[in-house]
């Protein structure tokens, strides 16, 4: 029989909120992290500790989200993470367990032109360097890439989270819309949270590899509907806010803007809004003003 450790959870700089958070629904201790940046850009973490044994022989869960803001970069998320993982081991931890809910560089799961690197594997890799026992993350752009962990690793679901968080402001009449081709799956999956005949409608998006620019058709029928517009992840704003266009002027009556890892970079915000969103929705992988749902209790029933 598998020996029960006493558990511990690292709060990393990224996930200050949620990390407490799966702390209380696991009843468990924490100890939270400093960092800094050095002159040369290097960057510094520490875990906030004096005796070191407090690790020693525990199963200690780390949490950190890699998602960037006004206050970091992806890189120096992902850095944290490196530097959290080694300190523990570095104490003795008997058991570690990562938790990274929003995961950098997951949209580069594939080559889209010649001379570049495959470099959400590269992230797993390293990720598997560090000989880590478990890995946990939520709703990855590429969810295949999990199955480049040699660990025990998880792909967490927080569609029907959402879907729930939409009901609860009283939705109706509800169409799903699909932003993209990639996102369709997806978007039928999370349809279902509303109902069992719950329209999706997909828009064709292509985007310029080379400049980034997006282009989007899709002709809707939304007269009186209430529209949810799913996707993993709101960067720019530039996929969602065209998608918002279009089901305004197809009528939508209200507008969900939704997705997992709501990043909110540049003039996200201010497009969305101006796009006509009644409202962004996103979770706290992302600690920012969009999360209106928290991951906490899943992961910690992941985490039990
Ligand atoms: C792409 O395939 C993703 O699922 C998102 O649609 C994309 O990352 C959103 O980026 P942005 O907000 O910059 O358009």
């Amino acid at each position: 029989m598998e020996k029960i450790l006493e558990k511990i959870l690292i709060v990393g700089p990224a996930s200050q909120f949620l990390g407490v958070k799966i702390a209380r629904e696991l009843g468990i201790e924490t100890i939270n992290t400093e960092t800094k940046t050095f002159p040369d850009g290097e960057n510094y973490l520490r875990i906030s500790i004096e005796d070191e044994t407090k690790i020693l022989g525990k199963e200690v869960i780390i949490i950190q989200s890699t998602g960037p803001s006004s206050s970091s970069t992806q890189n120096a998320r992902l850095i944290e993470l490196f530097m959290i993982i080694d300190s523990i081991k570095r104490m003795g931890a008997a058991k570690i367990i990562v938790v990274v809910p929003y995961l950098a560089y997951a949209r580069q799961d594939k080559r889209f032109r010649p001379g570049e690197s495959k470099f959400a594997d590269v992230i797993l890799q390293l990720l598997n360097s560090l000989s880590i026992d478990e890995f946990y993350t939520v709703d990855v752009h590429a969810p295949a890439l999990i199955d480049e962990c040699s660990c025990k690793a998880i792909n967490i679901d927080s569609m029907k989270l959402l879907a729930d968080y939409i009901k609860s402001k009283g939705a109706k009449d509800i169409i799903v819309i699909s932003p993209d081709k990639g996102a369709i799956e997806r978007s039928k999956a999370f349809a279902k949270y509303f109902g069992e005949n719950i329209p999706v409608e997909v828009l064709e998006k292509e985007r310029d590899v080379k400049t980034g620019e997006i282009k989007m058709k899709g002709i809707l029928s939304l007269k009186d509907k209430d529209v949810v517009i799913a996707d993993d992840i709101i960067a720019t704003g530039g996929t969602m806010a065209t998608s918002i266009k279009l089901a305004k002027a197809s009528g939508a009556r209200k507008v969900f803007a939704v997705a997992t890892h709501a990043l909110l970079l540049q003039e996200a915000k201010y497009r969305l809004l101006k796009a006509g969103a009644d409202e962004i929705i996103g979770t706290d992988s992302i600690d920012n003003e969009a999360c209106k749902v928290s991951l906490a209790k899943i992961i910690a029933d992941y985490l039990k």
